[in-house]
């Protein structure tokens, strides 16, 4: 087997104006921290108790992978639990470890396969198995990690060793993906790994491995944050509860921003600064949102975020604050089209090797659905002009947040817009468009009643 199951049938849907949205929900647990808390619980020694897991495709092919790799995942009284191996405790798999849809599991597992002395191969569905691998196999080849094919796409074969070498390594992109591959590699070499960033990516890797008892030290310098992980690393298994996911909650927040006489209260939203730039942009655009009731829970800090319909302006985004909002880019795209003038998002590079090129199929869905919009290099400009004529159908390219994006497009523009596939929302947002329809959204099969 070279790649995984075959696609299923394409589920298109089509959102039409809907009157207001209104109620209190709650989103399901960060994707980012789900994956690291199985990843982290297997790596441990004894039993890691997970509440709040995002149970979505991405999170569960993580967590059969790590069960392929000797430390059973189980979901027991609404919890998940993982029985940990410790570091260098996983045993070689039977077949290949199948990550579907998932960048971050891929690449943080290959960090993870990298301080073990198994073979495994790698696959996924067509859209990963067009991502680039070479960012992570690049220091973890120069660690120790053999590759067997020469290539920058899975499927890969590759062999682990219980021999790592340390090494510092300073991210030529700035991606949260890639220290976290490295720092898990760190945890089984012989001494100190540093990964060097100049621009500060989501922190969660640091955050839960000092909450599983690992020496993680970070310091700035010259501008650049330095994080050193020191080797031959014990975790101890521990309980972890998993807050909301501010990247599944945005959908629903630009939706309510965009939508006259909403009200949306979204409970227990991660709130982590490295997280947070759509939500600092949507304020600066004149987006009324509020961090209510803001708390700590398990080492994160989380808020209930109340947000009303409000009339938005364009704004320019700085390419600085792309990696706390990397993924939000398709949705503050829609947001801009229903803002008056120009918005200018900055620095984008990133963007063209996500789930899909959503650079350019943010451009596509908005020119097909009548709003004025260009990429420039690794700059997207959306002419907002507060109305969206809509009636157009959408291409996802299997991407979960290109389909919930224009969904919502489709929630205010004058005629209703498609989206050719839904499936693959179910990779980090089950029930998204039950929840959305409890608020209020109006969707409709096409073809259908
Ligand atoms: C993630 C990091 C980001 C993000 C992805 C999740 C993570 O990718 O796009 O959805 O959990 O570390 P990059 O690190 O490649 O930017």
């Amino acid at each position: 087997m070279s790649s995984s199951q075959p696609h299923p049938t394409p589920r298109p849907l089509a959102a039409s104006k809907s009157g207001p949205l209104a109620g209190r929900v709650r989103v399901p647990g960060d994707k980012s921290i789900s994956h690291r808390a199985l990843i982290f619980g297997a790596l441990a020694t004894g039993v890691t108790r997970i509440t709040g897991l995002l149970e979505a495709e991405d999170v569960l092919n993580t967590g059969k992978a790590l069960d392929a790799l000797g430390a059973p995942v189980e979901r027991a009284d609404g919890a998940w639990q993982v029985t940990g191996r410790g570091v260098g405790g996983l045993r070689e798999p039977e077949g290949p470890l199948d990550f579907g849809n998932s960048g971050t599991g891929a690449r943080l597992m290959l960090g993870v396969i990298a301080c073990h002395p198994i073979s495994v191969r790698l696959i996924g569905d067509a859209s990963l198995s067009k991502r680039p691998m070479a960012r992570v196999l690049g220091p973890l080849k120069q660690m120790g990690l053999e590759v067997g094919e020469d290539r920058d796409r899975l499927p890969l074969s590759v062999r682990g060793s219980s021999h790592l070498v340390p090494i510092t390594y300073e991210l030529p992109v700035p991606s949260a993906q890639v220290k976290s591959a490295v720092l898990l590699a760190g945890l089984g070499a012989a001494g100190e790994t540093t990964v060097i960033e100049s621009e500060a990516t989501r922190d969660h890797t640091e955050r839960m491995l000092r909450f599983f008892g690992a020496d993680v030290r970070t310091s700035e310098m010259d501008g650049k944050r330095h994080i050193t992980i020191a080797g031959d690393a014990e975790l101890k298994g521990c309980a972890v509860t998993v807050p909301g996911d501010p990247s599944s909650a945005a959908f629903i927040v630009v939706a309510a921003l965009i939508v006259p006489g909403s009200e949306v209260i979204i409970e227990g939203v991660l709130t982590n600064p490295t997280r947070t730039g759509l939500y600092e942009t949507l304020r600066e655009m004149g987006g009324d949102i509020a961090f209510l009731n803001q708390r700590e829970e398990g080492g994160e800090p989380v808020a209930d975020i109340r947000v009303r319909s409000s009339r938005m302006r364009g704004v320019t985004v700085p390419a600085a604050r792309a990696p706390s909002m990397i993924d939000e880019y398709p949705v503050l795209a829609v947001a801009a089209a229903y803002a008056q003038g120009k918005t200018r998002m900055e620095g984008l590079a990133e963007l063209k090797v996500k789930e899909s090129d959503r650079l350019a199929a943010t451009v596509a869905g908005l020119v097909a659905n009548g709003v004025a919009a260009k990429a420039e290099g690794d700059v997207l400009i959306v002419e907002g002009g507060g109305v969206v004529p809509g009636g157009g159908t959408v291409t996802t390219h299997l991407d979960h947040r290109m389909a919930m994006s224009f969904l919502v497009l489709g929630l205010c523009a004058q005629a209703p817009v498609t989206v050719d596939d839904t499936t693959m929302v179910a990779t980090s947002f089950p029930g998204f468009t039950a929840l959305m329809e409890s608020l209020g959204a109006t969707f409709t099969e096409p073809g259908g009643p």
